[in-house]
């Protein structure tokens, strides 16, 4: 980082989290619902997963003693209305309690709506291809506000609601519904929720015109929810955005990727208040479909390239097609070697300055993850973490990379209200020789 920081005052640094992968025992989600079918494609079920749900006091205080200034998390649709219509207050306490720690602690809180789980409730009417799921969605959204919404510091409507659309293009999932039937799990969701097994769409696996249709029009319900308990909230939604490259050969294919799974979503956020990037890498297309990773490159835990570069490429697209603030809401590493995760985050902080210097109002940067936890179908087995977890004691363990992003945050403030002082006296200066 240079001595004269380009990050703004208020520029968010922070880790990041969803409900369902460090809370535990979220029973009554479609997730945990398909963690325990037979022929699941969840590798391991989530369990107690990290145990946040109740230590997140502590956990709040740690991130904060690390150095950071944003925590973002999520609030579970399925803890807050178990049963359609009927919601807990005794959930919606426990998310204001975390906010309260958030604001105890001096953290920003960025709070997700939705970040993949739904009530289980919610597969048996349709799920994210459901006539009624839109409204149903601002209506929780509406409950959440309505209870929070005065600690909330910046509203997530929806994660990666183009993450089906990224898995499709990398040959996974994306069966039209009246194939569903033909896969064993989806065959068995339907038999347990007793629904025909083409309406079975949860919210990462589907991706039809409907999905899309249904996901754009929460965006936009959810959104006016929000903005009519707080028209100053800060709200937009993440996109999973990989930045997609082509070699010769690839470009027709990497075009109608980009469109599909980056640019309509960027052009659908053009009148937010922020689109939150997510990005973890490149996908090359080349003649033959997805290129693999150049010879000898160094690869993550799920064996594709590391390439933080990608970062800086995603910014840049979603400023020029959105138009709108951007906040690095997710990016990070799944590696066991935290050396490798601390040249990755610096590399991704390098990116983020280099946008900043060319006037891209980036507000804020928020790595993957807070802690090791539940990376969904693949389990417990990747670390995305800056703080590690050993699952049998619940013992938070902060990695170097923990401390170096912390530290970057505090630097950066501290070269920033710097530069600001020397602004103040040279101003003062100027004043006094003009006296
Ligand atoms: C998701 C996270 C996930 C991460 C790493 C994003 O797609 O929002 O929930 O753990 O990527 O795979």
């Amino acid at each position: 980082m240079s001595e004269t920081s380009l990050f703004p005052q208020d520029f968010l640094w922070g880790v990041a989290s969803a409900a369902h992968q460090v809370e535990g025992n979220n029973v009554n989600s479609d997730t945990w619902f398909l963690e325990h079918l037979p022929g699941s494609m969840f590798s391991e079920p989530s369990g107690d997963a990290v145990d946040h749900y109740h230590r997140y006091r502590q956990d709040i205080a740690l991130i904060a003693e690390l150095g950071f200034t944003s925590y973002r998390f999520s609030v579970e649709w399925a803890r807050i209305e178990p049963e359609e219509g009927l919601f807990s207050l005794a959930e919606l306490n426990h998310y204001r309690r975390m906010l309260e720690a958030c604001q105890e602690y001096g953290l920003t809180p960025v709070v997700t709506f939705h970040h993949f789980t739904s009530p289980r409730w919610l597969l048996g009417i349709g799920g994210w291809e459901g006539p009624r799921t839109a409204e149903l969605f601002a209506r929780y959204c509406d409950r959440v506000m309505a209870h929070m919404g005065d600690l909330i510091g910046v509203a997530c409507t929806l994660n990666e609601p183009n993450l089906p659309w990224l898995l499709k293009s990398f040959g996974i999932g994306g069966e039209e519904p009246e194939d569903r039937g033909s896969a064993p799990v989806w065959a068995a969701a339907a038999e347990r929720l007793g629904v025909p097994a083409s309406t079975v769409a949860p919210f990462q696996f589907s991706s039809t015109e409907v999905a899309y249709q249904v996901k754009l029009a929460a965006h936009r319900a959810a959104t006016a929810a929000l903005k009519a308990r707080r028209p100053d909230l800060m709200v937009g939604w993440t996109l999973a955005n990989s930045d997609i490259q082509s070699i010769d050969g690839g470009q027709e294919k990497a075009d109608q990727v980009r469109r599909d799974v980056n640019e309509r979503f960027l052009e659908a956020s053009r009148g937010d208040d922020f689109v939150g990037i997510q990005t973890y890498g490149r996908t090359v297309y080349g003649p033959a479909g997805l290129a693999p990773a150049p010879e000898g490159a160094a690869t993550n835990q799920m064996g594709e390239e590391i390439y933080p570069q990608a970062l800086e490429a995603t910014i840049r697209e979603a400023a020029r097609i959105a138009g709108i603030p951007v906040i690095v809401t997710e990016n990070g590493l799944a590696t066991e070697d935290d050396a490798q995760r601390v040249d990755y985050l610096r590399a991704a902080v390098g990116s983020v300055e280099a946008c900043l210097a060319d006037g891209i109002d980036v507000r804020g940067y928020i790595a993957w993850t807070a802690f090791d936890n539940y990376e969904w179908v693949f389990g417990y087995r990747p670390k995305f973490g800056l703080i590690g977890v050993n699952r049998d004691t619940q013992e938070r363990m902060p990695k170097d990379s923990a401390r170096w992003l912390g530290r970057c945050a505090q630097d950066s403030r501290q070269a920033r209200s710097e530069t600001a002082e020397q602004d103040e006296l040279a101003e003062q200066g100027e004043l006094a020789r003009h006296a």
